[in-house]
């Protein structure tokens, strides 16, 4: 299916790894030029820059931090002309899971401030290079998570992060069409996908047979499953008609199994007899 891409510049945040990594490389693929943005770590798209140089950049920005963002957008512009197409991807979790009633303030801020804060941020500073730079198409791609439609217990700073993302994809497809006419915005939910945030919770069986209980297709997606939803959304091609549209890439994922049997047999058997 042709997708249309070709030519466009498109900036991804968090690209440096993972979800993000594998939706640089599938614009790559589709000859689109790409802004990569990474945090810490560059080791894997300093290899990629040496295949793919005149088609790639790559910038360090904290997307947490105002000024960094706006710099990431000034020179993504300065390098490659208008941002077309922008994906909020960076994200992070803390890998221990913990009760609301102990949670630290300042981890619920630093989850909040580099998933929802980041993604504003992002928003923010696209849309301003839509302003200066008019022109008709332009896609919105944010990455949220299944812990936003479902809950998570014991991360609920993550699914906040996450569900908080729902205020922006509905106010702003409607903002985006004042700045391009055929502007639109969209998200994404990923359910488990094997990349480094999630490999420590991946390797373990137990985690692993109680997500399997709620999804048909028994199986984590790869970073692929999810930039192909990416691509999808971002062509205007084959998604043009699409805005404001939540797509789940998570196997069929009905939702969270609670308790495990023996937690509930004693309920069971005591509401049964009555
Ligand atoms: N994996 C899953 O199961 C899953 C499920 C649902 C949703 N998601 C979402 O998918 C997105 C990508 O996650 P992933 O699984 O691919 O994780 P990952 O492999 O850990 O990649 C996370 C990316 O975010 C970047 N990042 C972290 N903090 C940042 C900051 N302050 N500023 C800029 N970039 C920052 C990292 O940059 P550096 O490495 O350079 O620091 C990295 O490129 C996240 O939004 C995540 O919440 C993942």
């Amino acid at each position: 299916m042709e997708l249309g891409l070709h030519d466009k510049h498109a900036l991804v945040t968090g690209a440096s790894s993972g979800i993000g990594l594998e939706i640089v490389k599938g614009f790559l693929k589709e000859g689109v030029r790409v802004t990569a943005s990474y945090n810490t770590q560059r080791r894997e798209l300093a290899d990629l820059l040496e295949r793919h140089k005149p088609h790639l950049s790559v910038i360090q920005a904290d997307v947490s931090n105002e000024s960094d963002v706006r710099d990431l957008f000034t020179d993504a512009v300065s390098n490659n002309g208008r941002v077309d197409i922008a994906v909020a991807n960076a994200g992070i979790a803390n890998h221990e899971g913990v009760g609301v009633h102990k949670m630290p303030v300042e981890q619920w801020n630093r989850i909040v401030s580099v998933n929802l804060t980041g993604a504003f941020l992002t928003a923010k500073y696209f849309f301003a290079n839509l302003e200066s730079n008019p022109g008709s198409d332009a896609s919105l791609v944010l990455i949220g998570s299944t812990a936003g439609v479902f809950g998570e217990a014991w991360y609920s700073d993550y699914s906040t992060s996450k569900a908080g993302m729902y205020g922006l994809l509905r106010s702003l497809k409607n903002e985006i069409v004042h700045l391009a006419d055929r502007g639109r915005v969209n998200i994404v939910n990923p359910g488990w996908t094997r990349t480094p945030l999630a490999k420590e919770a991946l390797s373990d069986t137990f985690t692993l047979s109680r997500v399997f209980q709620t999804l048909p297709l028994r199986k984590v997606a790869t970073p692929i499953d999810i930039a192909n939803a990416v691509l999808f959304l971002s062509s205007d091609c084959v998604a043009g008609h699409i805005s404001g549209q939540a797509l789940t890439v998570a196997g069929g994922m009905e939702g969270r199994v609670l308790f495990a049997p023996d937690e509930v047999e004693e309920h069971a058997k005591i509401q049964a007899s009555e």
